[in-house]
Formats: structure tokens, C-alpha cells, sequence
């Protein structure tokens, strides 16, 4: 992927689940993550997972006070924000008899695999394009 070595990105919600992928993908590409999440330890388990660069921040995507905190921290601690990837938030995903027929492949994404369409929204290798609704879905919002 070109482009995002080097940069800063910052993901929200990246103590676990489909952020942690995210931070993880980025910092195989090279870039300075920041690792947020509202309860900072598992931000802190994610960063220290990736090593190198990566740093771990306190961020409640709800609170005003807490964005403003954390862009500061970030700012100071790795310069200016490139990237940024709101992932926060949460989803009752319930196991369901019909899931297999739901979704065409069978099963549930793994984390790197909407990592990696991230990383090239994100990328050089996208920057043409702009405003678009990428369905990362095994095919499920085909149907
Ligand atoms: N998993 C799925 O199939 C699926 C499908 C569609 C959309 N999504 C969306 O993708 C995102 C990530 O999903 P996931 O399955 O990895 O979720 P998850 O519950 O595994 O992880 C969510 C992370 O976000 C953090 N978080 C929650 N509220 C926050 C807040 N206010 N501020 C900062 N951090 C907060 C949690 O602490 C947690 O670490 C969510 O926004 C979810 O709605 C997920």
C-alpha cells in the first residue's frame, strides 16, 4: 500500500476487535499509530502489541473535552494527525442459525480483512477517490 509510511494516524475504538486490525495494519504500512480507546488499557495492550512507534491515548469519542485532550496529546507526542479512522463504537452481534445462508462465504469478517480496505481508503493508491461506500461483507450486501 503507498503512502501511509511515515504518516500519523489515529484510530479510535482500537483496544480491541476491528480497530485493534486497524492499528495493526497501519503500523505494518509503516505509519505512526495512535491507539485510542475509552478504556485505556486496552489501548495500551494494542500498543504495546505493536511495539515500535505506536503510542496509547485516553479517547471517549462522546465527549468534546476528551477529543480536544487526546488530539492534544497525540499532536505533542507524534506531531500532526494524517489520518484519522473512527472506529469507536459497538454492535449486539448475536450468533443467528441463518448465518452462513446470510452471508455468501459462510462467515463473519476477520479484522484484518476490513483492516485492509481501510488501509487503502486511507492510502496514496486511493486518492482518487472520493465520497464512496466500500461493502466489506462476503458478499452479504449483494443480495
Ligand atoms: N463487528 C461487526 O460485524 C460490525 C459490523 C458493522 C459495524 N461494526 C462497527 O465497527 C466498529 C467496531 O466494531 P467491533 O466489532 O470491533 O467492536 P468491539 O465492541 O469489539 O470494539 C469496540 C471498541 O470501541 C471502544 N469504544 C466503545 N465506545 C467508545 C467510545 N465512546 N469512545 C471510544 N472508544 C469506544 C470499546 O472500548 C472497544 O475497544 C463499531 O463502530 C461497530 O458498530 C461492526
Amino acid at each position: 500500500m503507498r503512502g501511509l509510511d511515515g504518516k500519523c494516524a489515529l484510530v479510535t475504538g482500537a483496544g480491541q476487535g476491528i480497530g485493534q486490525g486497524v492499528a495493526e495494519r497501519f503500523a505494518e504500512e509503516g505509519a505512526q499509530v495512535a491507539v485510542s480507546d475509552m478504556l485505556l488499557a486496552g489501548a495500551e495492550t494494542t500498543a504495546n502489541d505493536i511495539g515500535g512507534d505506536a503510542i496509547a491515548v485516553e479517547l471517549d469519542i462522546t465527549s468534546a473535552d476528551s477529543i480536544r485532550q487526546a488530539i492534544t496529546d497525540v499532536t505533542a507526542r507524534l506531531g500532526p494527525i494524517d489520518v484519522l479512522v473512527n472506529n469507536a463504537g459497538w454492535d449486539l452481534i448475536e450468533p443467528f442459525a441463518g448465518l452462513s445462508r446470510a452471508i455468501p462465504f459462510g462467515r463473519p469478517a476477520e479484522p484484518a480483512e476490513i483492516a485492509a480496505a481501510v488501509a487503502f481508503l486511507a492510502s496514496d493508491d486511493a486518492a482518487f477517490i472520493t465520497g464512496q461506500a466500500l461493502s466489506v461483507s462476503g458478499g452479504m450486501t449483494m443480495q
